[in-house]
């Protein structure tokens, strides 16, 4: 493993990163989680990513997205997202400490209420951001609206660079193959601390996926080193299973080319979870109040409703039906979200009540 360690990391350094966060994130054993459910349960802490109080996966991904943009004098930074994307916020702030200004496109999934902006769209109004909300128009869908938010974004793109100021687009959720290279230097991380806990190994891996550039990334970590875990990526929105797992497949092929890997990912390590998204994207459900409930009381943890606290709620049911065995060794990766817990009422569900 310290060969292939090296290697990866050899991979990694050619590639420009702005150093934004504060890495290895803490990996530790949930003791009095393990004891309830019988298992030997670790949890990664993307959560405290930095570069805020609020940290999740996406500011892995930035820091290869704008890892070239200071230096090359761009100006502006174009994303989307809903109106509580935490991907829009940590953007906006990942912006701000490069001296870019961020321009956000962010689709109303959830209708905010404009006299009482909360959680991430509260902080991208804290930031400075160019805030276009892009409702969701009668007959529309809300893959619709956000195309229709790509059109806008690409517009205003345009008319900056023809006024002179650069403009560098990111794509949703930073979910291109620079931006997942981030999950894969994260699985380097995670190797790098299991040599130092004696070996240590997990049998799975569990996580939140929603554009799935986490889970290429991983999947191309994975791969470049030669790992055997598992890695279940339980859903934050409902998805055609074929059709998700190519893109995501194509995406981590394409993560490993872009560091000069010749290096493949495994499709069989590659296990969607659809069971924990009902009723919908940004919609709260029973399972992830319970998952919520139980790491804070249990560990004094947060996990949010949209995304972390559905994937806690998918391993917890792998536990109960003994899909995860007794006594085995199983990684959470926490992708950090702790915003939502402050979003509007109908994210939050039965927290609420
Ligand atoms: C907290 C959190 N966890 C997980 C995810 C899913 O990551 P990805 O979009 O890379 O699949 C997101 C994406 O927005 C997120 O904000």
């Amino acid at each position: 493993m310290k060969n292939a360690i090296r290697e990866a990391r050899a991979l990694l350094d050619r590639l420009p990163r702005a150093r934004l966060g504060f890495f290895p994130t803490p990996l530790h054993r949930l003791d009095r989680l393990s004891a309830l459910l019988g298992v030997n349960l670790y949890i990664k802490r993307d959560d405290f990513t930095g570069m805020n109080l609020f940290g999740g996966n996406k500011v892995r991904k930035l820091e290869y997205l704008l890892g070239a943009t200071a230096a090359s004098g761009v100006k502006y930074a174009i994303t989307y997202g809903a109106t509580q994307s935490n991907h829009a916020m940590e953007t906006a702030a990942a912006c701000r400490r490069l001296g870019i200004t961020p321009v956000l496109y962010l689709t109303a999934v959830v209708q905010p209420d404009a006299a009482s902006l909360r959680a991430n769209l509260l902080l991208d109004r804290v930031l400075g951001a160019e805030v276009h909300i892009v409702p969701i128009e009668p007959g529309e869908t809300e893959a619709d609206a956000e195309e229709r938010s790509f059109r806008m974004g690409a517009a205003r793109a345009e008319a900056l660079n023809a006024a002179g100021q650069p403009c560098v687009d990111i794509p949703m959720g930073g979910a291109s193959e620079l931006g997942s290279v981030g999950f894969a230097a994260a699985m380097v991380e995670l190797a790098e601390q299991l040599q130092e806990l004696n070996g240590l190994r997990f049998s799975r891996i569990y996580h939140s996926t929603g554009t799935g550039g986490t889970m290429a990334g991983m999947h191309a970590g994975r791969a470049l080193l030669g790992m055997d875990t598992a890695i279940v990526s339980v859903s934050a929105s409902p998805k055609d299973k074929p059709s998700y797992l190519k893109k995501v497949y194509d995406l981590s092929a394409a993560v490993l080319d872009l560091l000069g890997s010749e290096r493949r990912p495994d499709p069989a390590a590659m296990r969607l979870n659809l069971t924990q998204w009902h009723p919908g994207y940004e919609q709260p459900n029973e399972a992830a109040t319970e998952a919520i409930l139980m790491l804070a009381r249990e560990e004094g943890l947060f996990v949010d409703p949209v995304y972390t606290g559905k994937a806690l709620a998918g391993l917890l049911a792998d536990v109960r039906s003994g899909e995860i065995a007794q006594g085995d060794t199983v990684l959470f990766w926490h992708t950090g979200g702790a915003t939502a817990l402050f979003a509007e009422p109908e994210i939050l569900g039965g927290l609420c009540r």
